[in-house]
């Protein structure tokens, strides 16, 4: 079978007005023709097999919602082509949506003063899904996600975590084959975080729906995608699987600790640890924890300073793009 998401050398321009310095400065700025381009997306193509899940990530500010938004047609692009099931997203918005779930973490597609079960109902017949469909759905959804507790309320009143698991129903309703998610896991505790992952992992494998996600969380990515595209900047820079990433950096951890004053150096010189940072007392420690564990580190600190608080980091995504630049794959 062929792919089911193309893209193509796929770009993305803004136009944003420079603003004017001074008094009255906003207002002479919707009267000023002076624009800057922010190119967020330059020249992206992946393509994606049905039943994928693909982890789209990257730092603040890199284009994955841009991208998203002009893989469901909310957005036009200023080059390249899109095609999901061979038809371009922003030219046939209606017939796209038939086939795709989306879920922005940052706003819920729901109805904020309606019950949970009220925006199903409407969503059900938006999308004129057949009632044996719809109840068959409901009940799979209620169960995975434990809607019961909280499908009487008010979607306002939701919790950040009921919320997203009502945003994710109402997204599978119609059973699409494709979902986007953009940031499903964004706010919350680890619990809810862990409950929306079996829950992704469920639906693919159940349904064998396609699923793109963006996450800041290396856990998700880690837990959930087989694939991770990696882009900074609007450009990819890495496409493939996510076990070659972890194998390289994924056990990285870096060892903070805040030490009593002494008369170190910039550099502590710790055995099976690179010092990569100081500010004051503080030292950021990097290790590889299949060479030393945290404790052992720990103790080899210990025995020669006097350690006042420490903290063990993950490897974030951040460090992860930096590390790639600095030493390539
Ligand atoms: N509507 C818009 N008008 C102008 N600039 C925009 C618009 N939307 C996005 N941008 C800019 O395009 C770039 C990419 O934004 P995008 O939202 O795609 O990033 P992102 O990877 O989703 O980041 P984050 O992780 O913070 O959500 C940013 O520099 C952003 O400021
Ligand atoms: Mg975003």
């Amino acid at each position: 079978m062929g792919a089911i998401i193309e893209v193509k050398g796929l770009r993305k321009e803004f136009q944003i007005a420079k603003r004017k310095e001074g008094a009255f400065g906003a207002v002479r700025s919707l009267f000023s023709r002076e624009f800057t381009t922010k190119l967020a997306v330059n020249n992206v193509s992946f393509s994606i097999q049905p039943g994928e899940l693909v982890g789209y990530i990257g730092p603040n500010g890199a284009g994955k919602s841009t991208t998203i938004k002009m893989l469901t047609g909310i957005l036009v692009p200023s080059g390249g082509e899109v095609r999901v099931r061979s038809l371009v997203p922003y030219e046939k918005r209606v017939e796209n949506a038939r086939q795709i779930g989306v879920v922005f973490g940052q706003r819920t597609q729901l109805w904020w003063d309606l019950p949970a079960i009220e925006s199903f109902e409407l969503l059900q017949h938006i999308y004129k899904v057949p009632p044996e469909k719809y109840a068959r759905n409901m009940a799979r959804f209620k169960e995975l996600l434990g809607l019961d507790e909280f499908i009487q309320t008010p979607v306002r009143q939701l919790s950040l975590g009921q919320r997203m698991r009502a945003d994710l129903a109402a997204a599978l309703l119609h059973d699409p084959e494709i979902l986007y998610l953009d940031e499903p896991t964004i706010g919350l505790d680890v619990v809810a975080k862990e409950k929306i992952r079996e829950f992704i992992k469920e639906i693919n494998r159940e349904r064998g729906v396609t699923v793109i996600l963006t996450t800041h969380d290396m856990q998700d990515i880690e837990k959930i995608c087989e694939r991770m595209i990696l882009i900074d900047k609007g450009t990819v820079i890495y496409d493939g699987p996510v076990a070659q990433i972890k194998e390289r950096f994924g056990k990285q951890r870096t060892l903070v600790v805040d030490l009593e004053p002494n008369g170190f150096g910039d550099d502590l010189a710790v055995e099976g640890a690179e010092t990569v940072k100081r500010e004051g007392n503080r030292f950021w420690l990097r290790f590889n924890r299949d060479v030393i564990s945290a404790s052992q580190l720990i103790a080899r600190v210990s025995e020669r300073f006097a350690i006042r608080d420490l903290t063990v980091e993950e490897p974030e995504i951040e460090g992860i793009i930096s590390r790639i630049y600095q030493e390539g794959l």
